[in-house]
């Protein structure tokens, strides 16, 4: 007789405590950032993007933040020397222990394979996971629009955009009613560079984590929250894997 209360399945591993670690891919624009923040919560799991830990250090003017502004005005890529480091440093963070959205890394298969070295000594509620990748995709001309649109706000880090997810008080935060920003990347020149970056650079792991068995992709050009309800049933497809 079993105890009906006790499960053996792996879902209860992630369901219950650790959903280890999760990788958003997708271009610029894709809605890796607004697909993170609602996981995040989700799991009460941190979201780990690269691109907002550079702008902070950019804003603070710290060594780190002045090697990269140079590199993120011209959509290039910030290189492994500055990066791996900065991220081993906030994976190792106590909050990271049941598992992070990774929001823009890894971003090249040289970060990607030092996150399979990474992950090899960390483990998850206790448990040893490998990630679940979810490549959210969308067509060049939808991710123009995306990028031009977009405004965030500045206190609490809500993405909206003004074609697509407007404000309801023009130009301002639904929540704390702060003035929204426009990102200084999401220039029409330099959103031409980060694609070309992406393409370049990023595109080559979709090959990468399909070879390893561990890639899922999504349409990511539906509503918000349609692409939300898939990466969650991913997530949990993933748990049970
Ligand atoms: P980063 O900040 O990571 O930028 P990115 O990858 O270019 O991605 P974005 O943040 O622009 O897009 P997103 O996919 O998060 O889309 P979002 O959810 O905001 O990196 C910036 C720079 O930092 C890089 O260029 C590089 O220089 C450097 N960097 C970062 N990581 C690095 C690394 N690992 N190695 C080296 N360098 C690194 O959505 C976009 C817009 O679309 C929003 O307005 C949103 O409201 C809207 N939207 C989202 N979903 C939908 C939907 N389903 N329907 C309609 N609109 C939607």
């Amino acid at each position: 007789m079993t105890d009906s209360s006790v499960s053996t399945k792996t879902t209860t591993v992630r369901e219950l405590g650790a959903p280890g670690p999760i990788i958003l891919l997708g271009a610029p624009g894709a809605g890796k950032g607004t697909q993170a923040m609602t996981i995040a919560a989700r799991y009460g799991i941190p979201q780990v993007s690269t691109g907002d830990i550079l702008r902070i250090n950019v804003a603070r003017g710290t060594e780190l933040g002045k090697k990269a502004d140079p590199i993120m005005k011209q959509g290039g890529l910030v290189s492994d020397d500055l990066m791996l480091p900065m991220v081993q440093e906030r994976l190792k963070q106590p909050d990271c222990r049941r598992g992070y959205i990774l929001d823009g890394f890894p971003r090249t298969v040289g970060q990607a394979q030092w996150l399979e070295k990474f992950l090899e000594t960390a483990t998850f509620g206790g448990v040893r996971m490998g990630p679940v990748v979810i490549s959210i995709e969308v067509s060049y001309n939808q991710l123009l629009q995306r990028l031009t649109g977009r405004r965030s706000c500045p206190v609490d880090g809500k993405i909206y955009n003004v074609y697509f997810q407007p404000p309801q008080n023009n130009e301002h935060c639904d929540i704390c009613g702060s003035q929204l920003v426009q990102r200084k990347d999401d220039k029409e020149e330099v959103i031409s560079e980060r694609l070309k970056s992406y393409e370049r650079m990023t595109l080559p792991l979709v090959d990468y984590y399909g070879k390893q068995g561990r890639l899922r992709r999504l349409n990511g050009e539906r509503p918000v929250d349609e692409v939300t309800a898939e990466t969650l049933a991913i997530v949990e497809g993933a748990a049970a894997a």
